[in-house]
């Protein structure tokens, strides 16, 4: 039995001032760790809240979401624990250098040998060269290849990919999204990908819209 995110009938909404803002209603889906899955969907359509939910971040506002790991169900906090992230805009800690960020997660853990397996993920990344580069030394491409690497470095069981090729050319896209599709089939993590880019969602082994509240196949 792989590792399962169920998500049955949630529902979410904000508040503002003037409206409600309904997300989704009776929502239900089951993300996998043994495939990797896209989220396509117009702008506004709830996507980064669904994945935030789907980590663990935020609870909705109806419905339950189960968590299960190693054949039993955890919370959310050990969810969160085992999981990976990766954002649009990178954010890595501006005052570290290169493997300073990739051992960071390491350490937080209290791993003993953080700086040992941040180098082999240097290493996986092609960017053994740049250790003690900060990122402000860095392009865009190569911070995103240290924040897939940071993502991976404490062998999550999940990632979440919010936009991870946003602010990259195509290229430098392809590249990044190769580098992300290759460690998860490897290490065999799930991986859920955001994503306004067919490209990227075409790689995905199941692909799905967010429309109207709903999941559905994507075309
Ligand atoms: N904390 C919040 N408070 C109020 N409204 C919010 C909050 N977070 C998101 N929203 C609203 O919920 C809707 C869905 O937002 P969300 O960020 O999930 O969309 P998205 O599909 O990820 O969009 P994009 O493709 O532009 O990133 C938007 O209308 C947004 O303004
Ligand atoms: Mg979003």
């Amino acid at each position: 039995m792989p590792d399962t995110i169920e998500l049955n009938g949630i529902s979410h909404h904000f508040d503002t001032a003037h409206e409600r803002i309904e997300l989704f209603r009776d929502l239900s889906y089951t993300i996998r760790a043994d495939e990797t899955l896209a989220i396509v969907g117009a702008s506004g359509a709830g996507k980064s809240s669904l994945l935030a939910i789907a980590a663990g971040l935020d609870t909705p506002a109806g419905g339950d979401v189960r968590f299960n790991i190693d054949g039993g169900q955890v919370n959310a906090l050990t969810m969160r624990a085992s999981s990976g992230f990766i954002f649009q805009q990178f954010h890595l800690m501006p005052e570290l250098d290169a493997i300073g960020n990739l051992a960071l997660p390491l350490r937080l853990k209290g791993k003993r040998n953080a700086f040992d397996i941040a180098a082999l993920w240097l290493e996986k990344v092609g960017l053994k060269d740049r250790a003690r580069h900060r990122p402000h030394q860095l392009s865009g491409g190569e911070q995103q290849r240290i924040a897939v690497a940071r993502a991976f470095v404490t062998a999550p069981r999940f990632i979440f990919a919010d936009e991870p090729t946003g602010n990259l050319d195509r290229r430098t896209s392809e590249s990044v999204a190769g580098l992300m599709f290759d460690c998860a089939r490897e290490t065999g993590c799930g991986l859920v990908i955001v994503t306004h880019s067919r490209q990227l969602a075409m790689r995905a082994d199941a692909s799905v819209l967010l429309d109207a509240g709903q999941l559905k196949a994507a075309a």
